[in-house]
């Protein structure tokens, strides 16, 4: 599907479209102020919202999207079930709980967050296994309208390639610094979309040298330079800003075109530049839910 607007959106491989930018919510302001963002967000033509049940930003963006008078479906709401909850009973916890924060009665997409509890799991594959199943039942039974994972490598997928429903996308770090391009060939080869978190590598990014050249060249801001960069791998970006002359600056990014040469030079920039430090089997984070 070609994208050439802010408003278009990825065709899914189960036939739901998802639209092309998302809004990220990791780190918001957890009260007022991150609601008044989403809402300033919502205003400006966001309709795609990822959360987490770890972030604690569903209850502010639930209550945003009340307060917007925008009708339920018209967005399109990501969560996902925290590595820690990946038991079947928890995963049906973990998912009641985000649908009464959010408001809402269906989600449009529901991500397993993290392939293992830790690196000392020997039964992280059994789990897995247990976890993906429990999502297709959610699907069946009409509560989710797409499922998906998130911090996937190939390996991850293998564990689950027998079952019957096949993720349809898989959220990961993505930025000129940190391209996984084993995974993004590997789920692209097998039509799941593949979302960036961090597009802009954590901020790290917007002054490098590299970009800002390019960002000249163009009469754009480097978060613009680093969003298109995205969307010419076919990799949707979720971007957060909390200031609404960015929200607005990164929703009108069809406004100019990467050449092959911007392409190149970016894909040049030292890998591991803006890099989290994540890795889904080597470093798996602590963070329990409640603890941001
Ligand atoms: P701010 O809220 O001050 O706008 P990432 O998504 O890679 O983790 O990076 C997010 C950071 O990038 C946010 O903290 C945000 O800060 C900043 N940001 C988002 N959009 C822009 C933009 N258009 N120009 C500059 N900084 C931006």
């Amino acid at each position: 599907m070609k994208i050439s607007s802010s408003e278009d959106s990825f065709l899914l491989s189960d036939g739901n479209k998802i639209p092309c930018i998302g809004f990220g919510t990791f780190g918001l302001d957890n009260n007022k102020k991150g609601q008044d963002i989403i809402k300033t967000a919502i205003s400006l033509g966001y309709r795609h919202f990822d959360t987490a049940s770890l972030y604690g930003s569903e209850e502010i963006l639930g209550k945003a999207i009340k307060a917007s008078g925008v009708s339920r479906d018209e967005l399109f709401l990501t969560s996902k079930v925290w590595k820690d909850d990946m038991a079947p009973g928890d995963i049906r916890k973990s998912f009641d709980r985000s649908l009464h924060a959010l408001g809402t009665d269906y989600l449009d997409l529901l991500l397993i967050h993290w392939p293992r509890a830790n690196e000392n799991d020997e039964e992280w594959e059994e789990h897995l296994l247990m976890a993906w199943n429990t999502f297709i039942f959610l699907k069946q039974e009409g509560k989710v309208k797409s499922i998906g994972v998130s911090n996937f490598l190939p390996q991850h997928f293998d564990v689950i390639h027998s079952c019957s429903e096949k993720p349809v996308v898989n959220q990961i770090e993505f930025h000129p610094g940190y391209m996984q391009t084993g995974t993004v060939d590997y789920c692209q080869r097998h039509s799941i979309v593949v979302e960036a978190w961090s597009p802009l590598g954590r901020g790290a990014l917007l002054n490098h040298p590299v970009v800002e050249e390019i960002a000249k060249k163009h009469k754009v801001s480097t978060a613009k330079v680093l969003l298109a960069f995205c969307l010419a791998h076919n990799v949707l970006p979720l971007v957060k800003s909390s200031s609404k002359e960015r929200l607005k600056d990164n929703l009108s990014l069809f406004d100019f075109n990467l050449s092959e040469d911007d392409l190149y030079v970016l894909r040049g920039i030292a890998e591991k530049t803006g890099w989290s430090g994540q890795h889904p089997d080597l470093s798996i984070p602590k963070a329990k839910v409640g603890d941001f």
